[in-house]
């Protein structure tokens, strides 16, 4: 097993990464403030890891309610959320009762947007399930639910008491939902973090084959990176926004062609193709730098060309981002492989032109 610590200020948090830590009652229980648990899943991962979390619970004493939601992006939403507190009141959870997460970023963020808001704020633990969640979703304590017209509209910046990553739990996860991950595992290299891009142009066959210390490099790697920008900037004020490499244009994607069409990662994987060939109009990204972020997002099987959108639709759903002021979208930009910058005041040219020819990638 390997950790890590989250600093944030007055509240650091663990995040323990490696094999069968779904059975490790000792890691989890010290952080529960009472005997009682709620975990939160869904009907695909319930029957595979909820007996057994819940065993490992009952075997240190803590008695645990299971709250069970439907599946998919399309139901992270406030008719889901409500469900959440149905159950949470019907149970009688107290201020005390710890909420766990247990899934992928959906479960996640829901889990903890309930938590940041069931009695005022409640406790809860992160156990993510997908290589996505467990690289980023499940760190730094975003929580949100969407809105028809824009993801991750409605939510709260509250932190996990701990996060466990269970890389075993990765061997039942979809190929597609593994490469969906590696968007943001690449990303990392991307925005600040040179050596990991090379490893993982080096390593991509091994992570891909899920070797297992390949993998947990790779997630301990951007764990790290993560921790160590959110240690900085918790509430997003500055360079936290490097996080968001692709994400305006994967977040327009994804709203544009109905929750759940595109995967979160893979709308991220395309963002950062456009966010790329942006950094290239505006002057900072070589051609040769942008081959090899392709070469890298293809051979994780993730797509690099994007849906039928046009520019005047990108440009009117990124309006949305969170990320915008007075009107301005600020966009996140490479300046060279390993190292980002945020950049509002974009001329129209280079952004449209940036949508068109990303259009004729391969
Ligand atoms: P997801 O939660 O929808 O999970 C993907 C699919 O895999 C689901 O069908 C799920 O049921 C299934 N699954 C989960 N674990 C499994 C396992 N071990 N075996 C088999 N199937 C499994 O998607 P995701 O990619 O994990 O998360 C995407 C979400 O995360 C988006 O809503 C995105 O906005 C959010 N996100 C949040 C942050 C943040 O900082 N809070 C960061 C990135 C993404
Ligand atoms: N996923 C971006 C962030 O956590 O800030």
């Amino acid at each position: 097993m390997r950790t890590l610590t989250v600093d944030i200020k007055d509240q650091p948090y663990p995040i323990h990464i490696g094999p069968k830590l779904l059975d490790r009652g000792d890691l989890i229980v010290p952080h529960l403030a009472q005997k009682r648990a709620a975990i939160v899943t869904n009907i695909t991962i319930a029957p595979l890891y909820l007996s057994r979390l819940k065993q490992t619970l009952a075997a240190s004493g803590v008695e645990s309610i299971e709250i069970i939601l439907p599946d998919g992006e399309q139901h992270k939403n406030w008719h889901t959320l409500n469900t959440i507190y149905d159950a949470l009141i019907a149970h009688r959870c107290e201020r005390k009762t710890t909420l766990i997460a247990l899934g992928g970023g959906v479960v996640g963020d829901m889990t903890g947007f309930a938590a940041a808001t069931y009695q005022r704020g409640v406790p809860y633990i992160q156990i993510p399930t997908t290589l996505l969640a467990q690289v980023d979703s499940a760190v730094g304590g975003k929580t949100a639910i969407n809105h028809p017209q824009g993801k991750n509209m409605i939510g709260a910046f509250y932190q996990p008491k701990l996060v466990l990553a269970d890389t075993e739990t990765l061997a039942t996860l979809p190929k597609r939902e593994f490469s969906a991950g590696m968007a943001e595992v690449i990303k990392y290299g991307l925005i600040r973090d040179l050596p990991f891009f090379e490893w993982l142009e080096a390593n991509i066959e091994k992570v891909m084959a899920r070797e297992p210390a390949a993998v947990i490099h790779a997630i301990y790697e951007s764990c790290r990176n993560k921790a160590e920008v959110v240690a900085q900037d918790e509430r997003e004020n500055g360079i936290r926004a490097i996080l968001n490499l692709g994400h305006t244009f994967g977040h327009a994607i994804e709203t544009a062609t109905g929750y759940g069409t595109w995967l979160h990662g893979e709308a991220v994987a395309m963002g950062i193709i456009l966010a790329t060939a942006l950094s290239e109009n505006l002057g900072y990204l070589s051609n040769p730098e942008i081959t090899k972020i392709k070469s890298l997002l293809k051979a994780a099987d993730l797509p690099t060309r994007p849906p039928k959108l046009s520019v005047a639709e990108y440009v009117s759903l990124m309006a949305h981002d969170k990320k915008v002021v007075s009107g301005d979208i600020t966009f996140i930009l490479l300046n060279k492989l390993g190292a980002a910058h945020c950049q509002s005041s974009i001329p129209p040219k280079p952004l449209a032109d940036a949508i068109s020819h990303a259009a004729a990638f391969k």
